[in-house]
């Protein structure tokens, strides 16, 4: 294969970076909800809508003691990334500071997909080379671009699987072409009725057409982190699987579909409870650690701050319980990757 000079340039420091986010087995944690998502959050759990409280929230996380430990890397959303702590401390530099890498969301979220009903197509493309040289100089060193995949009556098409994974591919290479290793993120949504097996066609079905399109563009694979979803049954499906089920589909659809030049794999939790996300992720790596080309770890949002922010509730007065309840759900899934979590010892 032909590799462009700038990956060439580029290949050492992606793989220091991503050598540096996981190195002790730590995870990543997504804290990039867009101002919708984040209000709709913020709303379920009463708490007020603004940008001040935002801010206050993303202090709350980025200001937790100890969450280093096992947080190698948080991902920002754009508004984050410019605000700063209570102290005027930049978020990125507050990161740093608590030993912790900093990484942006860049896509511009998922639009509906013109002529194709029920589908959507992520968008941020326009302006992205000059997008990832600003957030560099803000301190990012990862990115993320989130592709969602529904599954339902005749969907998802082919149309949108090639749209979405030629939208991964070309903001990979803007990534990489800057030296910020890109987070790809395919989600095969959990909302709908569907089995479990279906989900596996359609993850494995995602996978491999973007690792084509990946292939395609000059992508290095060794230079990006996978972020996908576990295989598991819809959310409204009536027959839900067992954790060592899930674990299994999951490793045999991954198994099947990623090269083993990808160094890692970060699941995203999809709106699995916060303890079936650890489960799974416990049992894939106690019963298939050692049998696995690429390390498995996390890169979740509401399966480690959900917790969190009900205790909260947006109270100054609540900020010590929340954040600890942030640093030992973070810490679960950090034993997870060693496949020695235990719901008894939370
Ligand atoms: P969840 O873990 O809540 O699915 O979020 C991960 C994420 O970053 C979605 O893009």
């Amino acid at each position: 294969m032909v590799i462009s000079t700038f990956y060439k340039m580029n290949q050492q420091l992606l793989k220091d970076t991503i050598a540096q986010l996981f190195a002790g087995n730590k995870g990543l944690l997504a804290m990039d909800e867009s101002t919708g998502t984040c209000n709709k959050r913020f709303a379920a759990a009463g708490i007020p809508q603004s940008i001040e409280m935002r801010r206050k929230y993303r202090e709350l996380i980025v200001s937790t003691p100890g969450l280093n430990e096992s947080i190698g890397g948080a991902i920002l959303f754009d508004e984050t990334i410019r605000q700063q702590t209570s102290e005027g401390i930049p978020m990125a530099e507050a990161l740093i500071k608590a030993g912790i890498i900093p990484g942006i969301k860049v896509d511009t979220g998922a639009k509906p997909m013109a002529g194709f009903p029920g589908e959507k197509i992520t968008e941020g493309l326009d302006g992205l080379r000059e997008r990832l040289a600003a957030y560099k100089l803000m301190g990012a060193r990862f990115a993320k671009w989130r592709a969602v995949i529904t599954i339902g009556a005749y969907i998802p098409t082919i149309a949108s699987i090639k749209a979405n994974v030629h939208a991964l591919a070309r903001y990979a290479a803007l990534c990489q072409e800057a030296g910020i290793v890109p987070i790809v993120e395919p989600e095969v949504l959990m909302t709908g009725n569907h089995t479990m097996q279906q989900c596996y066609e359609v993850t494995e079905q995602v996978l491999k057409n973007l690792f084509n399109e990946l292939y395609q563009f000059n992508i290095d694979l060794e230079g990006l982190i996978l972020k996908p979803n576990m295989v598991i049954a819809g959310i409204e499906s009536a027959h839900q699987n067992s954790i060592d089920e899930v674990a299994t589909a999951t490793v045999d659809c991954l198994r099947s579909s990623v090269p083993a030049s990808v160094p890692v794999i970060a699941f995203l939790s999809g709106g699995q409870s916060p303890e079936d996300a650890v489960a799974h992720l416990n049992a894939i790596n106690k019963n298939y650690r050692h049998h696995l080309p690429w390390m498995v770890s996390f890169s979740f949002a509401r399966a480690i701050q959900q917790p969190a922010l009900d205790s909260w509730k947006g109270q100054d007065a609540n900020v010590e319980a929340a954040q600890k309840l942030l640093y030992a759900r973070a810490k679960s899934n950090a034993a997870a990757m060693h496949g020695v979590y235990s719901a008894f010892s939370e």
